[in-house]
């Protein structure tokens, strides 16, 4: 059975193998592809997703949608993405039209219209998402799940307690945490088990096709940033795991826990307060715990190549 997703992305570099792993999966029926600001301005996001589906043959929708957060000013990570939000890949102006609808309303349109389980899959901050839900909160009851990359149980990547996405719109994940979505959180706890290895980027080097070679030239410099940070031998893969857990859910272990969202420290706020917040019995999330790491890279690899 086919799993039809609508992804929305910041590429972003992670982004970029997410979408590229999402191309290459027949189980996905990808309806649309809405962008936002995170890793670069949504100039940048918007033109990035349709360089990636250029450069994997497919003819996806792409909207773009919200170009900062909903309270904070916008904070993007050009120090680990690069200037254009791809580094390390050298790829042509898109052709592709940007979707002259805003993301926000594509999502409220696509999700009102019909009748069939729809996923929502987030890699970057859930600014659309939000807007989306306080314009039409009907659409809760129609997405059969969100998987979203981002929080963290413990440390934070932007900040000592905030991982990135999160911290970005802090706000728009407030409102989606507390909106009663199913929800599947797939946090830094587990995207720091999953490493890049040299031997898993050669791997991926060693396939000569055009997507694989972009593929391993924007892994080469992603993550120095974590590796730098956090000390890491090898670098994390955050998005693309959202992507795997639709693909096969087994390779990763998940938990039911309440999670709050840090609004008001300064020196916190965008912290996913993981398994102890207020009310324990609302706003539950499925927290991934674990990830099987060598698997993932397989169905990653061997997915690559077939692009
Ligand atoms: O913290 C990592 C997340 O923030 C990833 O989605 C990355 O692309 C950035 O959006
Ligand atoms: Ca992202």
């Amino acid at each position: 059975m086919t799993i039809r997703v609508i992804i929305d992305c910041d590429p972003g570099v992670d982004d970029a193998i997410a979408l590229l792993l999402a191309f290459a999966s027949p189980e996905l029926d990808i309806l649309g592809i809405t962008t936002v600001a995170g890793n670069v301005p949504l100039r940048l996001t918007q033109s990035n997703a349709r360089k990636i589906c250029e450069l994997a043959g497919r003819q996806v929708p792409v909207y773009a949608g919200c170009p900062r957060p909903l309270v904070r000013s916008l904070e993007t990570a050009e120090y680990v993405h690069g200037a254009t939000g791809l580094q390390g890949a050298t790829l042509p102006d898109p052709q592709l039209p940007l979707q002259p609808q805003h993301a926000v309303d594509y999502l409220v349109e696509t999700l009102m219209q019909t009748d069939e389980p729809v996923t929502i899959a987030t890699l970057g901050p859930l600014t659309n998402l939000a807007v989306a839900i306080v314009k039409e909160p009907r659409i809760v009851e129609k997405i059969d799940r969100l998987v979203l990359m981002g929080g963290a149980a413990g440390a934070g990547n932007v900040t000592a307690s905030a991982e990135f996405n999160i911290y970005v719109d802090p706000h728009a994940a407030h409102v989606v945490f507390t909106s009663g979505v199913a929800l599947t959180m797939i946090g830094l706890d587990v995207t720091h088990q999953v490493l890049t290895t040299e031997a898993r980027l050669e791997a991926i080097r060693s396939i000569d096709t055009p997507v694989a070679q972009a593929a391993a030239g924007m892994l080469k410099f992603y993550g120095e940033y974590d590796r730098q940070q956090f000390g890491m031998s090898d670098s994390p893969l955050h998005d693309p795991c959202v992507i795997a857990y639709l693909l096969q859910p087994d390779l990763f272990t998940v938990k039911s826990l309440p999670v709050a969202i840090e609004l008001a420290s300064p020196q916190s706020i965008g912290r996913t307060i993981v398994g102890h917040s207020i009310d324990e019995q609302k706003n539950r999330v499925d927290v991934a715990q674990s990830a099987n790491s060598d698997a993932f890279y397989q169905l990653l690899t061997t997915r690559l190549a077939t692009l």
